[in-house]
């Protein structure tokens, strides 16, 4: 993939910056600039939710103050990530043009308010989107302040309308071509719901359809086409209007909304808001969780990313706003950097004074001072960021990757079977990424659409329901070339539309992993079977181990048994097998097993590979995290303790400590970044 985007040359410390709600507060104002500096803050997010400050009225606009604001954060030493203000419109908007306004799935349209709510497809929407984004880039494109673009605001959310439903009616004319192959491709014969015409095809709806999978699965594609169409309208009116500073949108948390991959051609770079719930189930935990979402955020461009909002202190929105408690901060932050962003930003640097998010975490609190410990942990956190210059622009190069396809999760998790009650696909995703962050590799996540997977040494696809764009193909020569492949139950059942493959499955892939899935079981919560391992297995496993929620039940050819099933009338069944092909190995695992089974399992096929991970021989309980990323010249090597005692640390001689303190261990919620040398 063409690296668009090499990061900024340092790494970035701030986050959205809100002056059009203290316009009347120049102390205040002024104030800010100061605590900024303070706090080692060299890039702000201006004008995010400010189209009302910017257009007061229609056609009036009214920039000064925000010209007023670049300039004097520039001269301050402080860059802007300039955003178009979409994500928000003003009121005079929808009373005049209401039609801009969302229509739900119940088909009633929204009324003012909130943010995000706004038709993609209106025409006036766009005309007015565009007007204001060719005004910003004309006053504001090349101000030497503004290193990018910041898009709107996370996108997502659908909209009905009607002239949402006549672009969906196209969409699908231009995707089948004739009705009758959209109806063989939607089977809809079933129950009766043949269509004669493209025009009777109505989106989704809980009054209406919606268990014809086919078309709940082409409206998801669809709200992604219509949402980065939008973006990309955005994005056309600034280079028309003669910036071409790079942009990017802000993405959020496993987001089942949108397919983000749908967006990499559009923008220059990925950025995204972290809110992690810390203390709910763990620091060692939350910190993989956190870590994954990381890395797919990465993956998506593989190159260097930026985190864009994430939160001082506690947020408002979730369930409890707890604290996090001192040290807690610097060890996210960095947790970001350690997984390649270019940046930590805040949501925002000064506290809201009323309305929603008023009791929202931030950088500077109602209170004004600088003496408070959130805002000494900022300051911190960039004092890090500037002595870490030399990590600029380098990044995590994986040797192995996980397969997660956003079009196969939304139609597996769609349909109906084999357990309505949880198919657990997050989970199974994040089973095999922890088992691989705990033997100490750095991992990558792609999807079908990816046409490089030949650089990695294993691929794990868990779960990989539907089989797009040939990926069946890849993967067999894949493994053919040697790649070491992983794939779980319930995988290559369905094709892009969700129609059944007529064959065994998984599809395709029967050979290369000896192996065919006859029957799955769905297993009650609480219910359990367990793995037994064979004689003789060539992993040479000797433990149980138990699984839940699914069983697949399947014959073998030439795959080799490594364990079976203890229980239930399928007792002696393979659980576990491995299949030479080519110069490669195929693995396939037949029910929803436990963590320890995938940590026992993947260490030791891995050990039997030539595969090598970050730190070879460097043995870290679960808990403490290792990280990397390079450049031409070095590698930088991240390790992090999120556990709560101190853990021995003792890296080889070649590792030179470039931050941290130097000791033989590492301290809870302690992170050290070590130097090696090409
Ligand atoms: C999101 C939004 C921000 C703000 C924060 C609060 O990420 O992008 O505008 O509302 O949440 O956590
Ligand atoms: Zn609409």
């Amino acid at each position: 993939m063409e690296q668009k985007f090499q990061g900024f040359g340092k790494l970035l410390h701030g986050g959205d910056y809100n002056p059009e709600q203290w316009l009347d507060y120049p102390e205040i104002l002024e104030k800010d600039i100061e605590y900024m500096k303070e706090a080692h803050i060299n890039v702000v997010s201006l004008g995010i939710f400010a189209w009302a400050s910017l257009e007061p009225e229609e056609g009036k606009y009214e920039f000064s103050w925000l010209e007023e604001r670049i300039n004097t954060l520039y001269e301050n030493g402080i860059s802007v990530f300039l955003s178009t203000p979409s994500g928000g419109k003003p009121k005079w908007m929808s009373d005049k043009y209401p039609e801009i306004l969302r229509v739900d799935e119940t088909r009633h349209r929204d009324f003012y308010g909130f943010r995000h709510n706004h038709c993609y497809t209106s025409p006036v929407y766009r005309e007015k989107v565009r007007m204001m984004n060719m005004e910003l880039a004309r006053r504001f494109g090349n101000h030497p302040a503004v290193l990018a673009w910041h898009i709107s605001n996370e996108y997502g959310g659908e909209c009905h309308c009607p002239l949402c439903q006549k672009e969906f009616q196209s969409w699908l004319k231009e995707r089948y071509g004739t009705i009758e192959a959209l109806n063989n491709a939607w089977y809809t014969r079933f129950w009766s719901h043949t269509y004669q015409s493209f025009e009777q095809i109505e989106s989704p709806s809980s009054r209406g359809e919606s268990f014809l999978h086919g078309l709940t699965l082409d409206w998801k594609r669809f709200v992604t086409e219509r949402t980065a169409d939008f973006a990309k309208w955005e994005i056309k009116a600034l280079r028309d209007a003669g910036s071409d500073k790079p942009a990017t949108i802000n993405m959020m948390y496993d987001f089942q909304g949108l397919n983000y991959h749908k967006f990499t051609d559009i923008i220059d770079f990925v950025s995204w808001d972290n809110y992690p719930v810390w203390y709910k189930k763990g620091h060692a935990l939350l910190a993989m969780d956190s870590g994954m979402q990381h890395d797919m955020m990465r993956s998506l461009m593989k190159q260097p990313f930026l985190l864009m909002e994430s939160c001082p202190t506690s947020t408002n929105w979730q369930s409890v706003s707890k604290l996090k408690e001192p040290g807690l901060l610097e060890a996210a932050s960095l947790q970001a950097v350690a997984h390649g962003s270019e940046s930590v930003l805040y949501f925002q640097i000064r506290q809201s004074r009323g309305s929603y998010e008023k009791f929202h975490g931030a950088v500077i609190a109602h209170n004004g001072r600088r003496d408070t410990r959130v805002f000494k942990e900022v300051e911190q956190v960039g004092s890090d960021l500037e002595m870490m210059i030399s990590l600029a622009g380098s990044i995590t190069k994986a040797k192995i990757a996980i397969v997660c396809d956003q079009e196969s999760r939304w139609a597996m998790e769609d349909s109906a079977g084999p357990r309505n009650k949880g198919l657990h696909y997050k989970e199974a995703v994040e089973k095999s990424y922890y088992a691989f962050r705990k033997a100490g590799f750095d991992v990558d996540f792609v999807d079908m659409e990816t046409d490089y997977i030949e650089e990695y040494q294993v691929i794990a696809a868990p779960m990989l329901y539907m089989f797009r764009c040939g990926f069946e193909k890849k993967l067999r020569s894949f493994v053919e070339n040697g790649g070491i492949l992983l794939m779980t139950y319930w995988s290559g059942i369905v094709d892009e539309t969700d129609l059944c493959y007529l064959d065994e499955v998984p599809h395709g892939l029967t050979d290369v992993f000896g192996v065919y899935s006859e029957e799955i079981d769905g297993i009650y919560d609480g219910m359990k079977n367990c793995a037994v391992p064979t004689e003789g297995n060539s992993l040479e496993l000797e433990k149980t181990y138990t699984c839940e929620y699914l069983c697949d039940l399947v014959n073998t050819g030439s795959a080799e048994v490594l364990m079976t099933y203890g229980k239930d009338f399928y007792a002696g069944k393979p659980v576990l097998t491995c299949n030479r092909y080519g110069k490669g190995k195929a693995y396939y695992i037949c029910a929803d097993m436990e963590q320890a089974f995938y940590d026992e399992v993947y260490s030791r096929l891995i050990a039997q590979s030539e595969l090598q991970p970050i730190i070879p021989g460097l043995k870290l309980p679960a808990g403490v995290e290792i990280t990397s990323r390079e450049n031409e010249q070095d590698v930088f090597v991240f390790v992090q303790n999120y556990l709560s005692e101190t853990v021995n640390l003792v890296l080889p001689g070649e590792y030179e400590l470039i931050f941290g303190e130097k000791h033989e261990e590492i301290k809870p919620l302690e992170t050290m970044i070590f130097r090696r040398k090409k």
